[in-house]
């Protein structure tokens, strides 16, 4: 990878595996501002606690999908999208989708990612929210979004629905500001749009330190969380964290939802690290890059803030007119810090949400 900023791949436009009349779905990857992190009951995918997300704009997933001419599933995947354990995993997910769903027919799928290959950031939220969205479209034959709702698939189903194949996924289905709701069963758990894309226009600036894959992976990750002893005390506050990040972004008060992104991250990092088994996704070049973040935001007067998922990239959150400034000095950063190591920055934005097409694939495209 270059030290440049990376630019996220272009819209594929086209399937390359299948052809006919092919249900074309994308779905946004979100970064979690209030982070779902332990579950209270993992069968039924009801989280510990409610989250917060920010839908992105170019990190998605695009999926085609169409009723299998041979009865049989098959995923065609380009480079990059699912491993093979996430392959088998969408199979799963698809066969439970189908008897939740009611619908029978094997489905044929090819999915893609605009993420670059193996970039270490996390697609299971838009990819099982694609996969979603791709099979139900599938299915009913709908040609958007208001045609799946007319046919009783609205974005609140869809996102139960896609919970199931990853948790985060049901947060992708809104554009803008999300919230996921825990409630008090697991059948009230909600998830609704918090604002629009439009009300703030913040980016997100990906700085890559590993593309490795993880060893442990968040879903067995989630399972160890309660084990720590911080689990509990953090799950006490959450409440009161989260009434005040919504009320920064009402308010598009950056200072006040910066200091709570980091102290949120920070926090689950401390859960993961002291759970029993101990999970360690912050590696010690993220420390270094998130002390070197807090003391150029501090020499330069830049308001630019991290947050984290379970890995070890660093997100950096701050508000468009400050992305120039902000590049600069996360490449000032990277370069300085780790002088031998070339650290890609994908460059993201807030996003408006899924989209769901009927298209017509001819073998001459
Ligand atoms: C750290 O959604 O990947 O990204 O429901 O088991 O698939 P499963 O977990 P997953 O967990 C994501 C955790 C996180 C924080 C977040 O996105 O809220």
């Amino acid at each position: 990878m270059s030290r440049n900023t990376t630019s996220l791949q272009s819209h594929l436009t086209q399937s390359q595996h299948l052809r006919g009349l092919v249900a074309h779905a994308t779905a946004p990857s979100n970064i979690a501002f209030i982070k779902y992190w332990g579950k209270r009951d993992a069968k039924e995918q009801w989280p510990a606690n409610d989250s917060l997300s920010m839908t992105l704009d170019s990190a998605r997933t695009e999926t085609w999908a169409q009723i299998a001419p041979d009865g049989v599933n098959r995923l065609f995947r380009q480079e990059g999208v699912f491993s093979a354990s996430e392959e088998n995993k969408a199979f799963e997910f698809v066969d439970w989708l189908r008897k939740h769903t009611g619908f029978s027919a094997a489905l044929h799928f090819e999915t893609w990612n605009s993420f670059p290959a193996a970039a270490g950031i996390a697609s299971s939220a838009s990819g099982f929210a694609a996969l979603t969205l791709a099979a139900l479209g599938a299915w009913t034959g709908a040609s958007s979004l208001e045609d799946l709702a007319s046919h009783g698939f609205g974005l609140s189903k869809l996102a139960a629905l896609s919970r199931f194949g990853s948790g985060s996924a049901c947060r992708s289905w809104f554009g803008g500001f999300v919230e996921w709701s825990a409630g008090d069963h697991p059948l009230a758990q909600t998830v609704r749009q918090v604002a629009p894309a439009e009300h703030w226009n913040l980016c997100n600036l990906i700085c890559i330190l590993s593309s490795a894959a993880k060893e442990v992976g968040s879903t067995a990750a989630h399972s160890y969380a309660s084990s720590s002893p911080f689990f509990a005390p953090r799950l006490a506050g959450l409440g009161e964290r989260q009434k005040i990040v919504a009320r920064a972004i009402a308010g598009k008060d950056l200072v006040t939802l910066g200091r709570e992104l980091e102290a949120e991250a920070l926090e689950m990092h401390t859960v993961m690290q002291t759970a029993t088994p101990s999970i360690r996704y912050m590696t010690d070049e993220s420390v270094q890059l998130l002390a070197a973040l807090r003391q150029v935001r501090q020499q330069q007067e830049l308001p630019f803030y991290f947050t984290m998922d379970a890995g070890p990239n660093v997100h950096v959150i701050c508000e468009s007119q400050d992305r120039e400034r902000a590049l600069l000095a996360l490449r000032e950063i990277t370069g300085r810090i780790f002088p031998s190591k070339s650290v890609a920055i994908i460059e993201d934005r807030i996003g408006s949400g899924p989209s769901l097409r009927r298209v017509e694939v001819t073998s001459k495209c």
